[in-house]
């Protein structure tokens, strides 16, 4: 099986710091968000991979290389503009010819493995197998209904949800996708939808499996969840680079990465990237820093990058 891993979007809900550093590239725990998406992907022998760039093409392309180092063959297709995921995925179709795929989303970390669903996928035959999960407020996903094991029904982000499965990203594919993502039609957003690609699958006969999801699941795209994941990452504890200076009183969920010096009364809950240079005469909580920061001020609820 191989993998397709979609890394074009311009991790908006990040700006400024995505500016500098693509999100798919941002620390966790001092390792790049990326390499959590491979280590999952290895543990199901998925070693060739094809990931889905935009404008970060030549950032990512340098940190990753051809994956040798991560024990896989990395190969990079370029999306024109992102328009959807569905869109995105069709740029990998060379790539993935006739072989079954697993499509993983790039900011998507997962607390465990997803060999039972793989195999099950694989021995299934189906058109498609896609994990889901349970959740209180599913308004922000694409929701599936579900007939005993199957997905009959899928709508993204619906205002008012039919049932409280949520899409949560990961998805397995035959090669049945590629006949039916000419006949895709932009959503109301404007977005080619993944959703309405396997609603597609459904409609036209396949079998389209759920898979329940019973680890935990991020998506670290906002200052918010991008500060859950790494304390849960951390355990809640503390990573300070050697090579950090730190001149502060720690508490807890803090991540200093290498070279970075950091002068302030207290910091908690927090993550400051590698070689950034902060100065603050007060507290600094809840906050994703980089570059230089030089401030009087408290910072609070901070996604900074400057110098
Ligand atoms: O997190 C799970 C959800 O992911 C699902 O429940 C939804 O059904 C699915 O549509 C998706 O929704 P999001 O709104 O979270 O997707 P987002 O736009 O954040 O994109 C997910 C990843 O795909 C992100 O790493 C960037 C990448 N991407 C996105 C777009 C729109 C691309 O590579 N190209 C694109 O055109």
């Amino acid at each position: 099986m191989k993998g397709v891993i979609l890394a074009a979007g311009k991790g908006t809900r990040l700006f400024p710091v995505t500016y500098h550093i693509p999100k798919p590239l941002l620390p966790l725990a001092n390792r790049l968000t990326l390499e959590y998406a491979f280590d999952r992907l290895r543990e199901i022998d998925v070693r060739d991979i094809c990931i889905v760039v935009g404008e970060n093409e030549p950032q990512l392309k340098s940190a990753l290389g051809d994956g040798a180092r991560f024990g896989l063959r990395l190969s990079y297709v370029r999306q024109t503009h992102p328009q959807g995921l569905a869109h995105a995925v069709g740029f990998a179709k060379e790539f993935v010819g006739d072989e079954p795929f697993v499509l993983y989303l790039g900011d998507a970390i997962y607390s465990k493995g997803f060999q039972d669903h793989a195999r099950r996928f694989l021995e299934s035959g189906c058109a498609n197998l896609n994990l889901v999960q349970w959740v209180e407020d599913p308004r922000r996903y694409g929701v599936a209904n579900l007939d005993g094991e199957r997905i009959v029904k899928l709508v993204e982000k619906p205002k008012h949800p039919e049932s409280n499965w949520a899409m949560a990203g990961l998805y397995f594919f035959g090669p049945q996708i590629w006949d039916v993502l000419p006949d895709l039609q932009p959503s109301a957003r404007g977005e080619y939808e993944i959703t309405d690609t396997i609603q597609l699958l459904i409609d036209r006969g396949h079998t389209v499996l759920a898979g329940i999801y019973d680890g935990v699941w991020y998506d670290s795209g906002t200052l918010d969840s991008f500060l859950e994941v790494s304390r849960f990452l951390i355990n809640n504890g503390r990573i300070i680079d050697p090579t950090a200076r730190v001149k502060a009183e720690v508490g807890d969920a803090v991540v200093i990465g290498a070279g970075a010096t950091v002068e302030c009364t207290f910091i908690e809950d927090s993550v400051i990237l590698p070689g950034a240079r902060i100065k603050i005469e007060g507290e600094i909580q809840h906050c994703l820093l980089g570059g230089t920061v030089f401030s009087e001020d408290p910072l609070k609820d901070a996604i900074l990058y400057e110098g």
